[in-house]
This record gives C-alpha cells, sequence and structure tokens, in this order.
C-alpha cells in the first residue's frame, strides 16, 4: 500500500467528482453525498467513455456515451449489472485526500 495525497476535501465538495493523475493513472474521486469519499477509475469500462463527464446523481454515475450506469459506493454496475469499477482504497485524513493507485486497476467489459 502505497496511499499519495490527491487532494483536499476542499477540491471535491460533496456531491461531486474530480479527476487526478497519481503516479501517471487517471483516478476519478468522488465526494458522495453524506461524506464518503470514492476513488475509481476515469475511463468507463465499457468503451473508455469520460466518467468525468458523466452524471452523478446521489451515489449513482451514468456514462454519457451508451448510459451504462454505476454504484460509485459499492463500484458494482446498475444497469448493466456485470460491470465493475476500480476501487482504490481512500485515506482521510483532516481535509487530505489520500488514494493508493496500486490499490487496483481499471476494469473492462466490453458488452
Ligand atoms: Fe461508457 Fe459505453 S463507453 S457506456
Amino acid at each position: 500500500m502505497a496511499f499519495v495525497k490527491v487532494c483536499t476535501l476542499d477540491d471535491v465538495w460533496e456531491g461531486d467528482m474530480e479527476a487526478f493523475e497519481v503516479d501517471g493513472q487517471k483516478i476519478l474521486v468522488v465526494h458522495l453525498p453524506g461524506g464518503d469519499v470514492r476513488a475509481t477509475q476515469v475511463e468507463c469500462p465499457h468503451q473508455q467513455g469520460d466518467l468525468t463527464e458523466g452524471l452523478l446523481d446521489g451515489t449513482s454515475l451514468t456514462c454519457p456515451v451508451h448510459l451504462w450506469e454505476f454504484d460509485v459506493k459499492t463500484c458494482q454496475g446498475i444497469n448493466p449489472k456485470h460491470p465493475t469499477l476500480a476501487n482504490y482504497p481512500v485515506k482521510i485524513d483532516g481535509d487530505n485526500v489520500y488514494v493508493d493507485p496500486e490499490g487496483d486497476t481499471p476494469k473492462f467489459a466490453h458488452s
């Protein structure tokens, strides 16, 4: 485990998300309503759509390209159900958000 400071909670307000480059990897930090912070992949598992441009509604993130929907809290697909998202370990220390970019790898699911 190698946690890297990615941002502060002021950089990604509750209900918002932002992409960061961490050790050469693009990681999407999502600050869920209620305060949970998740870190996942920027590119959609389907055809690499930019999830940063997706719609975040509660814990649901919808890809803008073909509208696949994911639960960012669990990193599981909602529609369709089979794809998953990377779930990078997150640590909060005060206002600082740390992510372990080696804690997972981007997922792919082409159908
Ligand atoms: Fe995201 Fe197709 S690229 S749903």
